[in-house]
């Protein structure tokens, strides 16, 4: 990277228009600052200055598939052309759909909207209206949108069985109808469970904390959730955002092997275009012909239809999640070998499309050993990556895309270690 003077000055212009200089605010963490950029390709991002990145961040989940891939865009441009938004019915809505039951052979019905945070306020409210109940349980560390409702217990952690909220102008309640309970811990979630059984809409859960750690379910909690979620007559909602059509097709449902009664899918679903989908049973989903109001002016957008179809048709060729797996796993491998080699102590974890270093010395088996690893040591790393040519997330995440080359993984990697040994 030959200097990255235009994203500055570019972030110095755009901070007097734009509160932080960028559109969403977690994006102002990205170090050493938001570098603003101009075009992708495959695993490439390209940025103001000229300069040509290795993209680990992935726009935080949605390019999967790198940038511009060639038939996601042949897709949009045909669409565009064609029809943007009827606001009536249109045929990709149910045709999509379709696709999409295919793929998730457990759920009968598709709900459309636009973004994750949206799905999942679908999803609450389909379960309160089906148990009567107003309360949800989440766990502590993860996170499922911005709205007042869920953004509960994310970084501020407490006991990690407490309900706190994340940010200035959040009304209270909301506290009182959440429970948050330590991930992983069954006994602790059958205590709560039984417990609270008569007010308890929703369990809402990741099947692996992507956004804290990529802590993995321990064995048995998810089927343990699931049984205790039947037998309180509890919704199981599954937070699919991220780890879905990613983990393999079928998402964590496949992956991990747990049925929910409902899932949220976003970000990969449409390589880029704002598209959410609410997926489940018809029992829950029909629920919007009979009280439950559902709405939203571009609720499925034809053009990110046309881009989702697309999507999924590529995502669904034999072998895409296999080498995705192989490719993930090979590049954790090497940062931990490079970690090694160099003396530093830490652990990297992987699921595909997703590795997760953690500097430190503790693998960080719970959210609060996670939140409090040397985050400042990932921040000077993350900083010579990016003199390097390789575009990475705070807190030790790297997306990883079935567009990157052989070429591209070897670029990380040499800048990991010249990270660590610039460290050193
Ligand atoms: C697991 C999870 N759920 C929900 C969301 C919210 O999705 P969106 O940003 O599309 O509103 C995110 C976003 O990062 C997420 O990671």
């Amino acid at each position: 990277v030959r200097s990255q003077l235009r994203s500055q000055e570019h972030g110095e212009t755009a901070r007097r228009v734009l509160p932080g200089g960028v559109a969403s605010g977690l994006r102002r963490a990205l170090r050493p600052h938001p570098i603003a950029f101009v075009s992708g390709k495959g695993g490439r991002l390209t940025d103001v200055d000229g300069n040509d990145y290795v993209d680990h961040v992935l726009a935080w989940g949605p390019m999967l598939l790198g940038h511009s891939h060639p038939e996601v865009v042949d897709a949009v441009v045909e669409q565009v052309r064609s029809l943007q938004l009827p606001g009536g019915a249109h045929v990709l809505e149910a045709e999509v759909a379709k696709q999409v039951l295919g793929i998730h052979t457990w759920a009968d019905r598709v709900l459309w909207s636009n973004t994750g945070t949206e799905a999942v306020q679908v999803a609450i409210r389909l379960a309160r209206a089906h148990t009567g109940r107003p309360r949800i349980v989440k766990f502590a560390a993860a996170y499922h949108g911005w709205h007042d409702s869920v953004l509960i217990s994310y970084r501020n952690l407490g006991d990690q069985a407490s309900a706190l909220p994340e940010s200035a102008g959040q009304v209270d309640h909301v506290l009182d109808n959440a429970i948050v309970l330590p991930f992983g811990d069954l006994a602790a979630a059958e205590i709560a469970l039984s417990a609270h059984r008569d007010e308890i809409a929703a369990v809402l859960v990741e099947a692996s904390l992507t956004n804290s750690g990529l802590i993995p379910p321990p064995p048995g909690f998810l089927a343990g959730i699931r049984a205790l979620c039947d037998e309180f007559g509890i919704v199981l909602i599954l937070d699919e955002v991220i780890t879905g059509f990613r983990l393999s097709l079928g998402g964590a449902v496949e992956y991990y092997g747990v049925e929910p009664d409902i899932a949220v899918y976003a970000k990969a679903i449409a390589s880029g275009f704002s598209l959410s989908a609410v997926v489940g049973t018809a029992e829950l989903l029909d629920q919007v012909v009979a009280g439950v109001v559902h709405a939203g002016t571009y609720n499925g957008s034809p053009v990110a239809l046309a881009a989702a179809s697309a999507t999924l048709d590529a995502l669904a060729r034999d072998g895409v999640h296999a080498s995705l797996e192989e490719s993930s796993a090979n590049l954790a491998e090497s940062l931990r070998e490079s970690m090694r080699r160099r003396g530093v102590a830490g652990a990297v974890r992987m699921v595909p499309g997703i590795v997760q270093v953690l500097p430190g010395g503790t693998s960080a088996g719970s959210a609060a050993e996670f939140v409090a690893l040397p985050w400042r040591r990932w921040d000077l790393w993350s900083d010579t990556m990016s003199a390097e040519g390789v575009h990475v997330l705070p807190n030790g995440r790297l997306f990883v895309s079935t567009a990157h080359t052989a070429d591209d993984l070897a670029h990380t990697i040499a800048a990991f270690d010249q990270a660590l040994a610039r460290e050193a």
